[in-house]
């Protein structure tokens, strides 16, 4: 038997003139479409459809035209509470920056089962002094808030009365290892932050600051999170300019003790730009100065909580120098509102946020003798 693989090449092929096609009917494809419609009623059925759909979304009408956070990737609703975002930022960001989902049309109804109440939000550091403060308005303000804290400064206690509110989560984990969660935004608080902690363990202290940092931004790059980093007034250092501006480099010493903060803080900014630059995530930078108020650690080692300390145990109050040495101090409440401003602002930063207003350290020992309380009073 010969095989079956025959080459068939040299056959001839017909030749084109030999070949004489149909001649195309005109409108033999719109003729065809029509009959096919008006055949068993099939328009009828179309026309049924419609009016089906048309009464369901009459009925069960969803929500108006929803705002979208300029950053979010999902369609979110920002509930009446919000006091502090301007209505002309919420207009002008729902019409110009929305993205990915229920971004082609904006007026569109989402299905009522996708339907958002607020962000999701992850507060690293949130069971510290600042972050629980910042995550209870955030709740207070309807949005569903992940703290990320490994316990090391922080407590369950700060945060114990959002337990059983199904818009908070709290997950012991250290920042220095990766983490995926799918956010909106990160506000990247933790870090020990008075001298006696980050001093503790300085291989540590800055291993938080970079290598948590860039574990943070590469969760807000991965999911298209805004991303917020809590730095300090010690990237300054030693400060040759009062008071500082933000366009000040400072004046930083690199190998001291309390270089793991203050460099580790300053690598943490460096990173922050670069991931903006390089990357395209969305960045804010807020310097923090000194702030004050309840859940402060009372054994902290600076000069509010040594005082309210000493007070409260009616010890004298330890002085350095002659007091006359000024200190600028801010409620926690006002830093909160300064960081939630930068979260959902246009400007990256870095903007210093603190107290212009100083106080000498006479002046402060004197409110923690008489009024030791309302330092730490909400
Ligand atoms: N309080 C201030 O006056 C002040 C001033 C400047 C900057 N800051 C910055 O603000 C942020 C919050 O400060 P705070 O005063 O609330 O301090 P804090 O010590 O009360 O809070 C820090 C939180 O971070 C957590 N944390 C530390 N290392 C961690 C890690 N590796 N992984 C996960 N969680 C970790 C701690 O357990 C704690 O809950 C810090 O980044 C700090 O540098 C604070």
């Amino acid at each position: 038997m010969g095989s079956e693989l025959i080459y068939r090449g040299s056959e001839t092929q017909p030749s084109s003139d030999s070949y004489s096609p149909k001649p195309v009917k005109p409108w033999a494809s719109v003729t065809r479409t029509i009959h096919y419609l008006l055949r068993e009623q099939r328009l009828l059925f179309v026309f049924v459809g419609i009016a089906i759909a048309t009464l369901i979304f009459t009925v069960f009408p969803t929500s108006s035209a929803p705002y979208v956070a300029p950053h979010s990737r999902f369609t979110t609703l920002i509930p009446d509470s919000i006091t502090y975002f301007p209505i002309e930022t919420q207009q002008k960001f729902s019409s110009a920056h929305r993205l990915g989902f229920g971004s082609a049309n904006p007026t569109s109804k989402i299905p009522l089962g996708l339907k958002r109440k607020g962000l999701r939000i992850v507060v690293t550091g949130g069971a510290g002094f600042v972050g629980s403060h910042l995550v209870d308005r955030l709740i207070a303000r309807g949005d569903s808030v992940i703290v990320v804290d490994n316990f090391f400064t922080g407590t369950k206690q700060n945060v114990m009365h959002h337990f059983g509110n199904p818009n908070f989560e709290l997950i012991r984990h250290d920042v220095v290892e990766p983490l995926l969660l799918e956010v909106d935004q990160i506000y990247h608080l933790a870090c020990p932050a008075s001298p006696v902690h980050y001093k503790f363990n300085p291989v540590k202290t800055i291993k938080t600051n970079v290598v948590g940092t860039l574990n943070m931004l590469g969760l807000a790059k991965r999911v298209g999170a805004r991303f917020l980093l809590t730095s300090t007034s010690e990237v300054y250092g030693d400060p040759l300019q009062h008071p500082q501006k933000e366009t000040y480099w400072g004046n930083v010493n690199p190998i001291g003790v309390r270089s793991c903060y203050d460099e580790g803080k300053r690598t943490a900014e460096t990173l922050t730009m670069d991931y903006h630059r390089g990357a395209g995530v969305e960045v804010r930078i807020a310097r923090i100065f000194n702030t004050y108020g309840p859940r402060m650690c009372i054994d902290d080692g600076r000069v509010v909580s040594n005082f309210v300390a000493q007070a409260l145990r009616k010890e004298p109050l330890t002085v350095y120098g002659d007091g006359k040495q000024t200190r600028s101090f801010q409620y926690v409440s006002d830093l909160v509102e300064g960081l939630m401003r930068l979260m959902e602002g246009e400007h990256i930063g870095p903007f210093n946020l603190g107290n212009p207003g100083e106080f000498t350290m006479l002046e402060l020992a004197e409110v923690s003798i008489y009024y030791p309380l309302i330092l730490l009073m909400n």
